[in-house]
Parts: C-alpha cells; structure tokens; sequence
C-alpha cells in the first residue's frame, strides 16, 4: 500500500498539482451551479477533529461531503479522547481504520504532524496556530475568478503575520502572486515562512508601514488581529496595531481596492463595518469557495 498524500501545509502540493486542485475546484462549483450531481466521493467517510471553534471550516466540509455523495463525521473537543489522555499517534491509527479522509483543526501544528505520521488515509489541515492551507486555497480561487489570473493583481496582507498569513505567503509563491505583508515588527512572517517561501518562487516584500504598502493595491487582506488561543495578549495586540495604523477602514483604501477576510471578522478592530459592508469585500466569495477549493482537494487526495 502505497503512504497516503497529505495535506498540513499548503506547499504539500507541488506548484502544478496546486494549480490543478483549484481547476478541479472551478470545475466542482460549475457542476454545483448547473445542479449536476457529482457523487465522486460516493460512500465515504471524513473523520473531522476540532479542537477549536469554526463556523466555515466545519460546515464547508460537512457541506462538501455530503455533496459529493460522502458523510462527515465531527469529532469536538469533548467528543474524542484526543486532549484527555489519548495520544494524538493512538488517534491518528485509531481514527484511520474507520474513515477514508481525516481533517483536523488543533492548535499545535505538530499535532496535525504526527496525525499525518501516523494516519493511512490522507490528513487536511483544517488551522493550526501555524498555518492554514484550505484558507489559502480559497482565498487564490477567489483571486483567479476576481482577476483571470494570477499575474494582475498586487495583494497586500495588512495586520498580523498569522496562521492565514503564512499559509497565503507561501502559496503565492508558488502561484507567482505579487504579494506584500504588512505588520508590526514583532508580529511579522516567520522567517523560516520566508525562506520556504523563498524557495517556493518570488518571497513577498514586507513592511512595517501599511499606509505606504496599500500604496496603489487591487487586493487588501486582512484578518483578526486577535487568533484563537491568544486571548491573553488581547490587550497588547490591540494596542499595538491600532497604534500602528493596521486598521483596514476607507481611508487606506484607493477607489478600486477590493478587500478580503477569511472571516470570522472582529468590525471595529481591524475592519470597518463600512468596509465590511461594501461592494469591495470579496468575504463571502471566499466563504463559499471554501467549499469549492475543499472538494478539488478531497476528491483529489483520495
Ligand atoms: N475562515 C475560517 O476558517 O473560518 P472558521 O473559523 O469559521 O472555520
Ligand atoms: N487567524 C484566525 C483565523 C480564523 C479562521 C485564528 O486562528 O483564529
């Protein structure tokens, strides 16, 4: 039996099978707008591990399979042994022998690791504190549909070089995407992000100045400048982004720059409701192609 193929990290993928995950991601939502029935996924089984909330991740799974003619099966926190004593090896094994597909959103990465070590079906990423490579596929489908391509667009990352952050800086690499990151010194890209990224194709510019990086942008990304699981350094981070001007409001904003959250959104805190409200969010583009991009994936890990 030959070892499943996994997706933790966005650049699991090489550039070409990224590139044909969000062709088949396209093709999937056509057959869904046309109400073409595409059961490729016929009798099968997603284990999902939450040991965070979601609103997207989950019901864009659960939605996906059932779609493609599958079931879903969610596992909470307090549903599995995983985070009461059970090893995250024992799981993954466990787990393996009753589903075909795993995906799981924990906190440590290296859990997510270790259930891809382990498992003998193939493990998606669903969010980590490090990385979070569906967000990513959705986000460069949503720039394809928007722009035609990759080449045009000039995309700015404005706030806090995070886990959706990192994921999409990496992917734009592989993608060739024009991408600059904007944040505050102390909560920048990783540089280990950077040189992978760097190895990947072109690493983005970063900055620390997001007036001067929004400078002429046609995307403007941003995301909470709070993560989950960092509810202790609430009151730092928001100190230091308002105070550095990361606040994606109209102002930063040239007449044409579109905007774009992975969502949830925290309005007043680096959004504005009047942004959030206007024809420039691509938000909801993205939430619904969080469901495309997953079912390219899963149909074509299994
Ligand atoms: N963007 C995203 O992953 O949303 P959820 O946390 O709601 O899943
Ligand atoms: N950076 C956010 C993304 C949520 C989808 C978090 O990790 O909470």
């Amino acid at each position: 039996m030959t070892d499943p193929r996994h997706f933790v990290d966005i650049d699991d993928l090489t550039a070409e099978e990224l590139h044909t995950v969000l062709t088949r991601a396209t093709d999937l939502k056509e057959r869904e707008r046309r109400g073409k029935h595409h059961p490729l996924l016929s009798g099968q089984t997603l284990g999902m591990v939450f040991e965070k909330p979601s609103t997207r991740t989950r019901v864009s799974f659960e939605t996906g399979m059932t779609q493609l003619g599958g079931y879903a099966v969610f596992l909470g926190p307090d549903d599995i042994h995983l985070g009461h004593g059970e090893p995250v090896k024992d799981t993954a094994r466990a787990l393996s022998r009753y589903v075909d597909l795993l995906m799981a959103r924990v906190f440590d990465h290296a859990d997510v690791q270790e259930l891809a070590e382990y498992a003998t079906v193939p493990v998606v990423n669903g969010l980590t504190d490090d990385a979070h490579p569906c967000q990513t596929l959705a986000d460069l489908l949503t720039i394809r549909e928007q722009f035609g391509d990759f080449e045009t667009p000039r995309v700015v990352w404005v706030g806090d070089g995070n886990n959706v952050a990192q994921s999409l800086v990496l992917g734009a690499a592989m993608v060739d995407l024009d991408l600059t990151v904007a944040t505050p010194p102390e909560y920048d890209i990783d540089d280990a992000v950077l040189d992978r990224a760097a190895e990947l194709g072109t690493p983005p510019e970063t900055t620390t100045d997001p007036r001067a990086a929004t400078e002429g942008a046609d995307i403007v990304y941003t995301d909470v400048w709070v993560s989950m699981g960092e509810e202790d350094e609430r009151a730092a981070k928001l100190e230091r982004f308002q105070r550095g001007g990361f606040r994606v409001d109209a102002d930063l904003l040239g007449p044409d720059t579109r905007v774009m959250h992975c969502l949830p959104a925290h309005r007043g805190e680096e959004i504005t409701d009047e942004v959030m409200e206007s024809d420039r969010a691509l938000v909801w583009d993205q939430a619904e192609n969080r469901l495309h991009a997953q079912k390219g994936l899963l149909t074509w890990l299994d």
